[in-house]
């Protein structure tokens, strides 16, 4: 049995154990903790019968106040062993739920090769992104990205008027965009709000 569960910072020598099997973009461990001091109810992990940690999906919310308020994905990956079981499925609802309802994103983006068919069709048919552009020779390697996104349900509501007591507000998290005092005394500080590069 493998559960699905929010990451502690105890859990991030496992996942970017995870991430070294899986993917060829490594981060140090300062950027996983960047991501869980900064926003940790955006990472999660599928943790199997013996503890041991299967997959993750490790998100943000981007900051720059030009842009409309929108999560974004900064790695996803489960280990060849507990593939084709829906746990990427259930990781990346998991984050996307906690984007609109912690922090009122409008949308969640992420970059996936050109040539990941297994990535891709989990973004498209199963979770309904769509390709927002193309960026060439965004990997190291040379590879173009795809630059996906997915509109969040609550907001489309936004632009028809409707609601302004959408229950993603409620939970004290406040936005992003131009508000990042909100979040720090939601309790989520200590990296600071500066952004650091992928
Ligand atoms: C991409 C990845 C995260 C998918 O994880 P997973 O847990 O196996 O995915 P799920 O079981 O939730 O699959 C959901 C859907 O994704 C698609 N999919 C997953 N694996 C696939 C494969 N090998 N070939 C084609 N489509 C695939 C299917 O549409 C699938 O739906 P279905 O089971 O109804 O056919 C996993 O293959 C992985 O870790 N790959 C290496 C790391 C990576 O590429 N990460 C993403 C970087 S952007």
């Amino acid at each position: 049995m493998v559960c699905i569960r929010q990451a502690t910072v105890e859990d991030l020598m496992e996942m970017q154990a995870c991430n070294l099997f899986c993917l060829p973009e490594n981060y140090q461990m300062k950027y996983y903790l960047y991501h869980i001091l900064s926003w940790p109810q955006l990472l999660y992990v599928a943790e199997d019968y013996d503890g041991h940690i299967v997959g993750y999906v490790l998100a943000k919310m981007e900051e720059e106040s030009s842009e409309p308020c929108h999560g974004h994905i900064t790695s996803l990956a489960v280990l060849r062993t507990h593939r084709k079981l829906g746990l990427a499925t259930k990781l990346m609802t998991a984050a996307q739920a906690a984007m609109e309802s912690v922090f009122g994103a409008e949308y969640v983006s992420l970059h996936v090769r050109r040539s990941n068919r297994a990535a891709f069709n989990l973004y498209t048919s199963t979770l309904g992104y769509k390709i927002h552009d193309v960026e060439a020779k965004y990997y190291a390697d040379g590879e173009d990205a795809y630059d996906m996104r997915k509109q969040l349900k609550g907001r489309q509501h936004h632009h028809h008027g409707h609601g302004h007591h959408h229950h993603h507000h409620h939970h004290g998290g406040g936005c992003c965009s131009g508000d990042s005092k909100a979040v720090v005394d939601a309790g989520n500080a200590g990296a600071g709000a500066s952004t650091s590069g992928e």
